[in-house]
């Protein structure tokens, strides 16, 4: 059987937690994997037979059927510049955020056939959540979504909602994590050690997190119904954080991120 060859133009924090997550796949077996870079370690963090490091981002995507673009903003136009020529039929995926459908179909042709693709960091740990936006090609959307389901899920949305994903899947990341910590720094408060707090926390947080993602029709505010006994201490402890503003600094922290971020848009337009 045919292997499919996957460049990744940009072998840097996500390129290298892509290819990763891709080398412990079931998906490994079928895949070569050709990274680049401009600075190549004398020794690679990762080393596997089915993975070849270069710094000639020519060579990268003419040897593959499938290009991951993963480098900078700023990174990109010279990247298109070398490696241009050398695109058509392949499938192009891009990380880069910021970067519309429309500009990367300008960028790399208007014959491309492209797919955006917005990961976050637990893509490490083969649990991201990967938006994705494509411009019409099923072929390349099927391809996108066997990589990026090996690395956790994925969601195809409108490419005008890609802002939005990028609060809400990657910033979330760090949202999520600021909640975490919060409720760690609770438990050491009533008594335990900051590891044994983390412990809980974490696990709690993962719990919750199961219980909506192994059932569908599950939501949050019947599975707190569960826990909330009345006159009892959880819902005291709910309404308190309430009444000091939770949901709300919650949602009003998401539209300021997302202010921001159309704002930066805006000035790349
Ligand atoms: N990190 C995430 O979880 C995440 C999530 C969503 C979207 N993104 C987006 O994905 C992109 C990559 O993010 P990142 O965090 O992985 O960035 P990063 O760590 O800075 O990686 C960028 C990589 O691109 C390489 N590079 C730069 N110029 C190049 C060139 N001309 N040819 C080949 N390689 C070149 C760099 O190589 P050298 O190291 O040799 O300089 C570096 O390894 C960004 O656009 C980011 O916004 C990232």
């Amino acid at each position: 059987m045919k292997k499919t060859n996957i460049a990744i133009i940009g072998a840097g924090n996500l390129g290298m937690s892509i290819i990763k997550g891709l080398l412990a796949s079931p998906l490994k077996e079928k895949i070569n994997i050709v990274a680049s870079k401009r600075k190549l370690p004398e020794k690679p963090s990762v080393e596997n037979s089915h993975l070849f490091f270069t710094r000639d981002n020519i060579y990268a995507v003419k040897a593959s059927d499938v290009v991951i673009f993963s480098v900078q903003p700023d990174q990109f136009p010279k990247v298109v510049g070398e490696v241009k020529p050398f695109l058509k039929d392949k499938v192009l995926i891009s990380t880069i955020t910021g970067l519309t459908l429309k500009s990367l179909q300008q960028a790399l042709g208007e014959e491309s056939r492209i797919v955006r693709a917005m990961p976050n960091t637990a893509i490490a740990v083969s649990r991201s959540m990967t938006c994705l936006s494509y411009n019409g090609d099923e072929e390349s959307i099927k391809m996108a979504q066997t990589i990026f389901n090996t690395l956790g899920k994925t969601l195809i949305i409108e490419d005008v909602l890609m802002q939005a994903a990028t609060v809400l899947g990657a910033s979330g990341i760090a949202f999520w994590m600021r909640l975490i910590r919060a409720t760690t720094q609770g438990g050491i408060q009533l008594g335990f050690d900051a590891g044994e707090a983390k412990a809980i926390a974490v696990q709690t947080c993962l719990g919750a997190a199961s219980i909506l993602a192994n059932n569908q029709s599950a939501h949050p505010e019947s599975e707190i119904d569960k826990v909330t006994t009345p006159k009892g201490c959880t819902i005291r402890g709910l309404n308190e954080m309430e009444y000091r503003g939770l949901s709300s600094a919650l949602i009003r922290g998401l539209t300021a991120s997302y202010e921001m971020i159309s704002q930066l848009k805006e000035n790349m337009d």
